[in-house]
């Protein structure tokens, strides 16, 4: 049985009224929720209502039934994970949705919302290994993102796409709803028999029911719940494979809305670029690849682990940049996001790299035409690290003088080194999340050569960084 919604009683406050809420927010807040143990990661820094850092979540376990012309969905998540102490609530993220039955290792639970905070508080105090059992139903929102973006479970003219970055993942799905918590993934979605199903990982049933059929994908590697994807709608679907540089088959899966497919460039070159960057990048760390396009009007492309969603019209360079995530930012996972350029600013290099074999500007002439930009520009302000407002996220400064960054230390510890740094960067962290303090120290370490003046000028420093 659900708890009554506690009204959180900050409403029209005076300073002394704020005084007090506060302090009586704060002991309400302790009543319910046990305060985080030392051993507890830190919350995200520019997130910090999202996730739970008092347990790790294992694996998720989705089963979802989909009818693209009402746009609900009814869906099951199983939710195994590990408590890292003991605790007598915990909570999940989820925006939107009517919950059900709420079951922590098989006995009901009790269960309260608060904004996107599900609440559980299971009968018995969990410690160790948990199951969640969250059945919930309805019409998924879309989530609008501070930079007027929309993200989350995303309308097509045919059925929906799940975009996740960087917090819609929890539109459609109760998660720890933080980059820091990888976890498994299998996929059991239905859906009427005249649409097809993408999600990331390998598909490993299709079981056709009636006028239903069930797809089921298993995506094993860890993944954040911000590069979980399913897409439903009509699509042809391209099953291939390819060879990776270590002489494992690669399987390749990708969907394409047939009304919009302009997918035969992207599949003709997905290999030579899985090729490209395994040179460069080290060999391609996860299970799969593919891709995944649809006609979902969002105005970016993103790199959902295996199957990258892009908007439909997307070119070569955009596939390269995605491709590029699957190394750095789905394998490699910042643990922060202001750790955001160890995505976006490696993404962006992998496109200077692919754009100067193909007779394009080389990565040093790239970084001198930038390094003419004024002072005065955004490309300078504010550094990559050190941006306060989540509309800063995907700024030109993560982007560009993200890639600068590492175009500066190329040119400090030189070319051979620097792909060193690149390929046990990817080798060390695979399948983990990392932060810039720590490729550093890799960097430092690798190539011998104190880098902490030249990576605090490049990342930290406000304004245009001087003798470069
Ligand atoms: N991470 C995506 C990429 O660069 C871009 C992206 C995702 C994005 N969501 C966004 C960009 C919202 C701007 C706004 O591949
Ligand atoms: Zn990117």
């Amino acid at each position: 049985m659900p708890f009554p919604i506690r009204s959180r009683g900050v409403a029209a406050l005076t300073a002394l009224g704020l005084l007090l809420a506060l302090a009586i927010g704060s002991v309400a807040q302790s009543a319910t929720q046990p305060s985080t143990a030392r051993t507890d990661p830190a919350p995200d820094t520019l997130f910090p209502n999202q996730g739970d850092p008092r347990y790790d979540v294992r694996s998720y376990r989705v089963r979802l039934h989909y009818a693209p012309e009402t746009n609900r969905l009814e869906a099951t998540a199983t939710i195994s994970a590990r408590a890292r102490h003991r605790l007598t609530t915990f909570d999940l993220d989820l925006e939107g949705m009517k919950v059900g039955d709420v079951r922590v290792d098989g006995r009901d639970a009790a269960w309260t919302r608060h904004g996107h905070k599900l609440v559980v508080r299971p009968t018995h105090a969990v410690d160790g290994t948990f199951t969640t059992t969250v059945e919930y139903a309805g019409v998924p929102r879309e989530h609008t993102d501070v930079d007027g973006s929309t993200e989350g479970w995303v309308r097509t003219p045919d059925g929906a796409v799940a975009l996740g970055e960087p917090v819609g993942a929890m539109t459609w799905l109760p998660s720890n709803n933080t980059p820091g918590d990888k976890a498994r993934y299998t996929f059991k979605v239905t859906a009427p028999s005249s649409v097809q199903v993408a999600a990331n990982g390998n598909l490993v049933a299709r079981i056709r029911h009636g006028n239903q059929t069930t797809w089921t994908w298993r995506a094993t590697d860890p993944m954040s719940t911000y590069l979980a994807t399913i897409a439903v709608g009509k699509f042809t679907i391209y099953k291939s494979r390819t060879k990776s540089i270590t002489g494992r088959r690669i399987p390749l899966w990708s969907f394409a809305d047939p009304t919009t497919d302009t997918s035969a460039t992207l599949r003709d070159v997905l290999p030579e670029v899985i090729r490209f960057e395994e040179k460069r990048f080290g060999a391609y760390p996860l299970a799969s690849a593919g891709m995944i396009i649809d006609n979902a009007r969002v105005g970016y492309a993103l790199e959902t682990q295996t199957r990258p969603f892009y908007p439909y019209g997307a070119g070569v360079t955009t596939l390269v940049h995605e491709m590029a995530h699957q190394w750095y930012g789905d394998s490699v996972t910042l643990r922060d996001w202001h750790d955001i350029w160890l995505a976006e600013g490696f993404a962006t290099y992998a496109e200077w790299l692919w754009g100067a074999a193909h007779g394009e500007a080389t990565p040093a002439v790239r970084f001198d035409r930038l390094y003419a930009t004024p002072a005065e520009n955004e490309l300078w302000h504010p550094a990559p690290t050190e941006f306060v407002d989540p509309a800063d996220l995907f700024g030109t400064p993560v982007y560009t003088r993200g890639a600068m960054t590492l175009q500066a230390l190329r040119e400090k510890v030189g070319g051979t080194d620097f792909f060193a740094i690149l390929k046990a960067w990817a080798k060390e962290h695979r399948h983990g999340n990392a932060r810039t303090a720590q490729f550093v120290a890799l960097a430092e370490r690798v190539s011998g050569e104190d880098l902490g003046t030249l990576f605090s000028d490049w990342l930290e420093l406000d304004g245009k960084p001087t003798g470069y």
